[in-house]
């Protein structure tokens, strides 16, 4: 049946955009009705491309729900969920599935994700993340000489699989917070993996640029020709093997993926990689879906607002609050600021950009932060907490006590602080390079909120893909988030790290779904997240500081340039600081490099007289969709 809503709707969605004359929009195909009916009732849109690079977004305002997540189709796949009466993690499962196929570097049913839900009353956390399989132990990650592989040839390998936990995770929340029957969730990606979809400028670059994924049999047959080359902008890519699996997994649910010929398909391919096969079995993923996915947020007061967030295996909430905490310490140590408990209004922008003197005050905040991330954070299934809690942490007191290191210039390198007794002594983890994940936001309209971080790890994972056993062309990615770990499971003192290699154990996480609250109401602010390795942290901390203490709207706050430090030299976006800014910083020692900092944040917020606003990325592809 047509979808009454969605041809006026998002024609002039993407009209408004085109119309802006500040994102290319090309229609490659006409809107076309599904040929699989059902309750959602999907229709396959006009596709937009749009160009790769940073391309201004107007943010979009919306009166009853909004979805934003990181691909046109994907957001338009959870918006035709939302129209149909779907509640917010009915379309987060829609927006899920497409981005699986048309996003399929970043995230998907090949990989883990944590979803937080906010039902009106109280919030739901559910931990997807990948596991280690039983066969993995601390030294999963050395050679035989004693040495560990390098970052690029453990993440390409069968080695760096963990037991995908997606799938598994949104059926127990969808049995909790869904309203569409599953099957139907599933169409949109069905449908578009069939009929096939306008290859994007973003996922062209990454293939062109990508140098392991062409090696893979059935990653070289789908996205590259003879030559290698990888199939152009606007290519109509078909993804029958994808469809076939999601539409097992649709109609007999997740079992279908757990057990059978999509595990059996998935164990073949990790143990038979060429060079660096891994131990996961078909017995891995039959247990996965036994495990209780259920976790208590972390919520945390700052100023106005009510901050809450994922707990370990993420570190992303822990290091975003340290920083938050450390910044108003020395907003009020300096008798600037408002302090802990007060109003906002803080200073820290001037002409539109991040001060000199605000971003030494954060980039000292993050190196603390970074130091007792690497110190402490592992699973908190595996791993004790600081005196037996993560909020330890987060202690005010404590917090004071690190912001007293911080100075008028850079202290270099920070070291973990003593929050309290561990009944073990970790050593300290190195930092890693993480490069594939995606964020989703979604309000509907009965006031339900959800903030999903969701990946495969790195751009298209362990590059190995499954076909899951069908013999069709295409399929998945699997992960290869088991690099998430420490790959050395020691440090020089021979202390064990936290975040080592353990059967079983979730690796450490810097994903930072968001939802925030008003402090005294409780009433439900915005939801946030990012995309970007440990900077996701940098991101997430960028936006809240944008949206909270700044008073920008949403898509402002995203716009604001990027600035991370991982407890070393820090990196400022490229081209986005006056020259003033960074001499000022160098001055003060710190080590300034530019770069491409690549968030891809969603965020959408509550508007003061009702309704949403909400903002995507510059510097990707999403967009945000509503009503
Ligand atoms: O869970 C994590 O922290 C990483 N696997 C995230 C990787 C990532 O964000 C890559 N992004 N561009």
């Amino acid at each position: 049946m047509p979808n009454p809503f969605f041809l006026p709707f998002s024609l002039s969605r993407f009209g408004a955009l085109f119309a802006a004359g500040t994102v290319a929009l090309a229609a490659c195909a006409p809107a076309e009705t599904a040929d699989r009916s059902t309750g959602v009732g999907y229709e396959v849109p006009v596709q937009p491309e749009i160009a790769t690079g940073y391309q201004e977004k107007p943010g979009w305002t919306t009166s009853e729900f909004a979805v934003a997540a990181a691909n046109p189709l994907a957001t338009d796949a959870g918006y035709q969920v939302l129209v149909a009466g779907g509640t917010a993690v009915d379309a987060a499962i829609a927006v899920q599935m497409v981005l699986t196929l048309v996003e399929p570097q970043s995230s998907g049913i090949g990989g883990g994700a944590f979803l937080m839900n906010w039902d009106g009353s109280e919030i739901a956390a559910y931990d997807g993340r990948e596991v280690a399989p039983a066969g993995a132990d601390e030294n999963l990650f050395i050679r035989a000489d004693g040495s560990p592989y390098p970052f690029s040839e453990a993440r390409a390998s069968g080695l760096s699989v963990g037991v995908p936990g997606l799938l598994a995770m949104l059926e127990v929340a969808h049995a909790a917070h869904g309203r569409l029957p599953w099957a139907d969730l599933f169409t949109p990606a069905i449908t578009l993996a069939e009929q096939g979809f306008s290859l994007s400028p973003r996922l062209n670059l990454i293939l062109e640029e990508d140098t392991d994924l062409r090696r893979d049999p059935i990653a070289r047959a789908l996205y590259y020709d003879e030559d290698l080359n990888p199939h152009p902008v606007g290519y109509n890519l078909r993804n029958p093997a994808l469809a076939a699996v999601l539409r097992q997994v649709a109609d007999e649910g997740v079992q279908a993926f757990y057990h059978g010929a999509i595990a059996e398909d998935i164990e073949a391919r990790v143990q038979g990689h060429p060079e660096r096969p891994g131990t996961l079995r078909a017995s891995d993923l039959a247990a996965y879906p036994e495990q209780d996915f259920g976790r208590d947020a972390i919520c945390t007061p700052w100023r106005d607002w009510t901050l809450c967030g994922f707990p370990p295996p993420s570190s992303g909430h822990l290091a975003v609050m340290q920083m938050l905490g450390i910044l108003d310490h020395l907003e009020a140590a300096a008798g600037e600021g408002p302090g802990p408990d007060a109003r906002a209004g803080a200073p820290g922008l001037e002409d539109g950009i991040p001060s000199a003197e605000w971003l030494h005050r954060y980039l000292e905040a993050a190196k603390l932060a970074f130091a007792d991330r690497a110190r402490f954070v592992g699973d908190g299934l595996f791993v004790d907490p600081p005196a037996r809690s993560w909020e330890s942490l987060l202690d005010p007191d404590y917090l004071a006590s690190r912001a007293e290191l911080v100075g008028s210039r850079s202290m270099g390198t920070a070291r973990a602080g003593n929050p309290g007794a561990l009944s073990t002594a970790f050593g300290l983890q190195p930092t890693q390079p993480e490069a594939g994940t995606s964020h989703i936001s979604i309000v509907d309209a009965d006031g339900n909120a959800v903030s999903m971080t969701t990946t495969i790890e790195s751009g298209f994972g362990a590059r190995i893909m499954s076909d899951g056993g069908t013999g069709l062309p295409g399929g998945f990615h699997l992960n290869n988030e088991l690099t998430d770990f420490s790959l050395t499971p020691r440090d020089a003192d021979g202390l064990p790290l936290a975040n080592r290699v353990e059967a079983g154990k979730r690796p450490r996480s810097s994903m930072t779904p968001t939802l925030v609250f008003d402090r005294e109401t409780g009433a439900f602010v915005a939801t946030v997240g990012s995309p970007g390795g440990a900077a996701i942290i940098h991101y997430v901390a960028k936006a809240l500081v944008g949206m909270l203490a700044w008073d920008l709207n949403a898509q402002e706050a995203i716009n604001l340039p990027n600035f991370t430090n991982s407890n070393g030299p820090s990196t400022l976006e490229a081209g986005r600081f006056p020259d003033a800014v960074i001499e000022a910083l160098r001055a003060r020692g710190h080590e300034i490099r530019e770069g491409d900092l690549t968030s891809g944040l969603q965020g959408i917020q509550v508007l003061p007289g009702g309704g949403f606003f909400g903002g995507a990325d510059p510097r990707r592809e999403g967009v945000v969709m509503g009503r």
